[in-house]
């Protein structure tokens, strides 16, 4: 028999859906925005190996998105997500309308300091952390997961939601999950789906520096030369560059020598019309 998911759209019948399968075992939640591809379904995967029960969240959240950026144009395609989670025996779904997650006279936002404020993402998208950080709150009261997956491709995301989970006492294991990216090395993203095909062939320049870059550091040369070094090249290639830092895995603060500690390279450049980001450690 065919497997299909269940799928919710108000918050009784998630509950009330949740509810048995709470007293029988854990459950995981992947909070997505749909538009699934090989690196949603690897965070999936990891959920099935904590838990007995997977439900993935799909909301395309607009209090995340500003109004000058992608909202109205984000990738939605349920039919194909429907298909992807079907054939990974996802159990649940919870699909929201924009209306059941932010009724009329909502009014409450979570906004997240630290590391969401640590000049990254958050410097050319304002709006952002307190958009994340707000419906992940909302999907964790919710679905009240005992474990939720994160992508490291989202390193601040995932950072901010992890301080929040703590700060909060939210009783949620936050897991981490390495970058997905394709055999050239491109991080798997939604977005992808918005590059010409020019645009694709040059995406990699990005991971090819973070690469060229983390070794050129571990070998001893200046952080700043090489990140110097790193954005030329990446603004050769046609990118416009938000950001090549070095910064703390855990803080994200900057990080200016190796001897320093551990650290994190990102990287966030605009090719054409679409926004890519990636991250290495260092
Ligand atoms: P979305 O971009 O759909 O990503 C959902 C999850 O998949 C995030 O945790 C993200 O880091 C992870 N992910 C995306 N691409 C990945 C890749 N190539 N490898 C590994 N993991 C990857 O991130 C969001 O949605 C939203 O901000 C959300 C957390 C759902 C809140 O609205």
């Amino acid at each position: 028999m065919v497997w299909r998911p269940a799928v919710a759209r108000t918050v009784p019948s998630l509950r009330r859906a949740l509810a048995p399968w709470r007293r029988s075992g854990a459950i995981a939640l992947v909070p997505t925005m749909g538009a699934l591809h090989a690196g949603h379904v690897v965070l999936i995967r990891q959920a099935r190996r904590r838990a007995r029960r997977v439900v993935v969240s799909i909301f395309v959240n607009p209090a995340q998105f500003a109004p000058s950026e992608d909202f109205a144009t984000y990738p939605r395609r349920l039919a194909d997500d429907l298909a992807v989670l079907s054939a990974e025996k996802v159990d649940l779904v919870w699909a929201p309308a924009t209306a059941a997650m932010y009724p009329p006279g909502f009014a409450t936002r979570i906004v997240p300091q630290g590391a969401a404020l640590a000049g990254l993402e958050d410097k050319f998208r304002p709006h952002f952390f307190a958009g994340v950080a707000t419906v992940v709150a909302k999907l964790f009261t919710q679905a009240s997961p005992d474990f939720a997956l994160f992508g490291e491709k989202d390193y601040q995301q995932l950072r901010v939601v992890t301080q929040m989970a703590k700060d909060l006492d939210l009783p949620v294991k936050i897991v981490a999950v390495p970058t997905v990216r394709e055999r050239d090395g491109l991080a798997l993203s939604s977005r992808n789906v918005n590059l010409t095909t020019a645009e694709r062939a040059v995406a990699p320049t990005l991971y090819r520096v973070l690469k060229a870059s983390a070794r050129r550091i571990g070998a001893g040369e200046a952080i700043d030369t090489v990140l110097a070094d790193g954005r030329a090249t990446i603004e050769r290639a046609g990118f416009v560059v938000d950001y090549l830092e070095a910064r703390h895995p855990l803080t994200l603060a900057p990080v200016s020598a190796r001897k320093d500690g551990p650290g994190r390279l990102l990287v966030a450049a605009r090719l054409g019309k679409t926004r890519l980001i990636d991250n290495i450690s260092l």
